[in-house]
């Protein structure tokens, strides 16, 4: 629907702010396309390293392209011994997201070249971010539960290396394709809050960490990608599936709003959230522990039920990323190491096409005032 002169929408609902390449939502099927690709064609068949690919150069590489970009993330994937001291050296319960918007930060005061504005040499920065943010979120998990850091493993893909780094294991077959797969479900969705916030960054010629560390603090917060901790946390509280119904009832009842449900733009359904369903479920039966399946199945019901809100991309992978063995305080920093693909895409979009976004805001404020001298 068209806007009207100095209308206003509340969180900017339903503007289109640009024309993009990248993705594609229609909440109505609901669907979402990347490059021209169904989500699920791509959770079926592309690995994190493949999806990355498709978001960085807009077509999916052949196989000695894909040799090339595997060995240069592999390449970059050690982090510089600052940010390992600066990991070390932060309170024990200090935000992981926190910490890694700082780390972020950090890496970028150590770049000579912040603020070249070519599309290679931006390029570059960003495929570095995508190999180092998984090192930063293995090193400063491990650090935070005593334990020490792990080398990155030259020999492993990115998602396998990655779990390696987190838990000090070689995921095994099941495991690494559910956590490979989280990571090709959040790569990439369309101008979301995080997404928007790195445009409007790189969008007045700033620099690709800012406009990182901007993506990052916009995702951290709970009605965001934040919204995975929430989702974990709240099955804990619900506890069993008997407690489930109560607990919707009376959530709904004081107006909270439950972690992992509802989305602006799918009111029918999120199709990552089917796909994460089924893996959950799946994982849960090969290791004969549905426990918080069964409890996100009935808490769904009753949503379903009482408010008719669905479940978003956040309420299946929480479970199934803590099936996996990832703590819940690390789970916003998962989905941004995946999500950091998808910035990047539109990173490069936007400054290779740049506008300044600003829009208006229409004054409801007061008018006609004198400053009186006293
Ligand atoms: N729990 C209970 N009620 C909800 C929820 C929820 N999670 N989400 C929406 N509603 C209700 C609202 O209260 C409202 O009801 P009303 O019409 O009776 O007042 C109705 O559904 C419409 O909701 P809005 O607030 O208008 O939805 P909006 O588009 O502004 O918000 C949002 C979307 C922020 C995602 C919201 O659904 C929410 O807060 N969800 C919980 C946080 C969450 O899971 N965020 C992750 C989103 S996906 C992602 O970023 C990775």
């Amino acid at each position: 629907m068209a806007l009207k002169d100095n209308e206003v929408r509340e969180g900017l609902e339903g503007v289109v702010a640009f024309e993009s390449t990248i993705s594609h939502i229609d909440g109505t099927v609901p669907e979402l396309v990347i490059r021209g690709y169904d989500i699920n064609d791509i959770v079926n068949n592309l690995t994190f390293e493949q999806i990355a690919y498709l978001l960085l150069f807009s077509e999916l590489p052949s196989a000695n392209k894909l040799a090339d970009f595997d060995a240069e993330l592999k390449s970059l994937r050690c982090i510089p011994n600052s940010i390992l001291e600066f990991l070390t050296g932060v309170p024990g319960n200090s935000q992981p997201m926190s910490v890694l918007r700082t780390a972020v930060s950090m890496l970028g005061s150590m770049d000579s070249g912040v603020g070249v504005p070519d599309q290679n040499s931006i390029l570059l920065k960003l495929k570095t971010l995508i190999a180092q943010i998984p090192t930063i979120v293995a090193a400063q998990a491990r650090i935070h539960a005593g334990e020490t850091s792990i080398e990155p493993d030259l020999s492993l893909s990115h998602s396998s290396n990655y779990y390696y780094m987190v838990t000090g294991e070689i995921a095994d077959e099941k495991t690494l394709n559910a956590f490979d797969s989280i990571l090709v479900i959040y790569a990439e969705h369309e101008i979301n809050a995080s997404t928007f916030a790195c445009r409007v960054v790189m969008g007045t010629e700033s620099d690709v960490y800012s406009s990182v560390v901007a993506g990052i603090s916009a995702i951290k917060g709970p009605l965001h990608g934040g919204a995975i901790d929430g989702s974990m946390n709240m099955l804990k509280e619900i506890g069993c599936v008997e407690n489930a119904e109560n607990y919707v009832k009376d959530a709904l009842a004081q107006k909270r709003k439950l972690p992992g449900f509802g989305h602006r733009v799918y009111r029918a359904g999120d199709p990552r959230a089917h796909v994460l369903k089924s893996m959950t479920l799946e994982l849960a039966n090969s290791r004969n522990n549905s426990k918080w399946f069964d409890i996100a199945l009935e808490a769904e019901k009753q949503m379903a039920n009482l408010k008719n809100i669905i479940p978003n991309v956040d309420y299946y992978a929480a479970p199934l990323l803590y099936h996996i063995g990832f703590p819940v305080i690390l789970m916003t920093n998962v989905v941004t190491s995946a999500r950091i693909a998808g910035w990047s895409a539109h990173i490069l979009e936007q400054h290779g096409n740049n506008r300044l976004i600003r829009p208006r805001a229409k004054y409801i404020g007061k008018s006609g005032m004198k400053i009186q001298k006293t």
